[in-house]
Formats: structure tokens, C-alpha cells, sequence
């Protein structure tokens, strides 16, 4: 995240919470009046609408990215939801235990949450993991969640490539690191995407990644990537839809 301005966003409503958050990211704390006299910052934290949002300059008074916990558009409502998609496929018939190695926004460890797997989330960077884990507290305050009493997902803050060996055995260990585009600009990037890759730009150390994964997983690394990347190894199995693969490694 090197030479990025980011700040919190003061929320006079929530003072307590924007103080500890920005004590905790050793970020400043800035008022609206000061954001706006000060052009020098790009990206501020802020409480909003009952979550913590990423801005930019652009949503400023309104909007915002937050940690998405509502089914994506064709995923199932009830829980747990069916274990037919390709990433399902991925992830194998006899795995109970998952690790999300790279939850950056957590759709896919959403995803998995809902179909039953007993998910732990690992995240490197301290502004997605603040993130995440304001997503994964509204999580854990749903109906639906409360009345199933769910184990709500472990999310753990650091670098998978040093954690993964030290932490509980899974069977599964699922990647999604940041590929480089096929081109520079997109107009199919999603605005989240976009402004992962601009925060915390491409994970250039993927192949260290894969490595501790398969030294450290029970049964399978499975590696999400763009269609077009090529596979960081032979993979054992490859699933794939329109713009997206699963590489599968067996152990
Ligand atoms: C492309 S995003 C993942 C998106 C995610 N699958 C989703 O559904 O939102 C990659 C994320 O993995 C994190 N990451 C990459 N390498 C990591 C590592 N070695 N340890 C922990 N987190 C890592 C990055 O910080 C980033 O947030």
C-alpha cells in the first residue's frame, strides 16, 4: 500500500469507533471540513449506513465499497445453499474444512460460508481485514444466522505465505491473489476490484503463495485466476466458466 493517502472519515455519530479504527491502522482521523480543504488524500474509512465503507473522492457524501454479505446475483438465499457451482466443483465433494488464503472482499469466502464449509479467512492487508470484519460482524447479526446459531467464519489478520504452515490443518486451501489485467483498463472491472488492484496492486508474490498452500493443505490448493492467466503449475483438474478458472492440486 505504499505511498497511498488514506485516511478515516470522521462520523460524528460513531466518534469512538473512528477514533480506535484509525489507532488501530495508525491512520489520522480527518472532519468532512478538513477532507475537502485538503486534496492530499485519496481514500478514506468511514462508518456509513450502519458499515464500515472504503471512499474515494467520488463518494464522498454519498456510497461507498463495503464488505457485500447478501447472496450475489444467481447465488441461493437458503442456507446452506446447494454445493452445484463450478466453485464448489473446485473446492471437492468430500472437503468440510476450508481456508480462504486471499479473502480481500470476501465474496468468494461468503460464498462458501453459505454453502456449509467450516471456513477459515486469512487477509494481509489492514484495510481489507477492518473491512471483512465489519462485514462478517453484520453477518453474524442476521436472522438467519442467529437462528441456525452459525459458526461464524475465523478471520485471521496477517501473510498466508508465513501463517499457513503454523495454523490448524484444512483440507482445502483456496486462493484468489490479484493476477495483472489483460489490459490496463477494463470496463468489465468491477469498481471493488478496480480499487483492490489500486490500493494493494497486483500479488506479484503468488508462486510463494501456492507453495506454502500446497506444503501446508490437507487435501487440495485450489487457485481462482482470470481465464487468460497461465496456470502457476500443472494443475490435476482446471474448472472454468466464461472469464474465470479453478486450477485444483491434489495432495
Ligand atoms: C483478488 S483479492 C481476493 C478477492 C476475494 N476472493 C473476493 O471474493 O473478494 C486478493 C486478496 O488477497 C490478499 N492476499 C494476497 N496475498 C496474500 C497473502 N500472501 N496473505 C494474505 N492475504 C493475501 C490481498 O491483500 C487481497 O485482499
Amino acid at each position: 500500500m505504499s505511498g497511498l493517502v488514506l485516511a478515516v472519515l470522521l462520523n460524528p455519530d460513531r466518534q469512538s469507533d473512528c477514533q480506535h479504527l484509525a489507532e488501530r491502522l495508525a491512520l489520522p482521523v480527518l472532519s468532512a471540513e478538513q477532507v475537502m480543504a485538503d486534496s492530499g488524500f485519496e481514500f478514506f474509512l468511514s462508518y456509513r449506513d450502519g458499515a464500515l465503507k472504503l471512499l474515494d473522492r467520488q463518494s464522498l457524501k454519498k456510497g461507498g465499497l463495503q464488505v457485500e454479505i447478501e447472496p450475489r446475483p444467481g447465488e441461493q438465499h437458503s442456507w446452506p445453499a446447494p454445493r452445484k457451482n463450478i466453485l464448489a466443483q473446485a473446492i471437492g465433494k468430500k472437503t468440510r474444512t476450508v481456508m480462504d488464503a486471499t479473502t480481500g472482499w470476501a465474496q468468494d469466502s461468503l460464498a462458501l460460508f453459505r454453502m456449509g464449509y467450516q471456513l477459515r479467512c486469512l487477509e494481509r492487508s489492514p484495510v481489507l481485514h477492518a473491512l471483512i470484519a465489519d462485514g462478517f460482524k453484520r453477518l453474524s447479526e442476521k436472522d438467519w444466522v442467529q437462528r441456525r446459531a452459525l459458526e461464524m467464519p475465523e478471520l485471521i489478520y496477517g501473510d498466508a505465505i508465513t501463517l499457513l504452515g503454523d495454523l490448524p490443518q484444512v483440507d482445502c486451501i483456496y486462493l484468489d491473489p490479484m493476477f495483472p489485467p489483460k489490459r490496463k483498463k477494463s470496463a468489465l472491472t468491477k469498481k471493488s476490484m478496480a480499487v483492490l488492484r489500486h490500493i494493494l496492486g497486483d500479488d506479484l508474490d503468488r508462486m510463494q503463495l501456492f507453495e506454502a498452500a500446497m506444503s501446508a493443505a490437507g487435501k487440495r490448493v485450489v487457485i481462482k485466476s482470470p481465464d487468460y492467466a497461465e496456470p502457476l503449475a500443472k494443475p490435476d483438474q482446471s474448472f472454468r466458466s466464461k472469464l474465470l478458472r479453478y486450477d485444483v492440486f491434489l495432495r
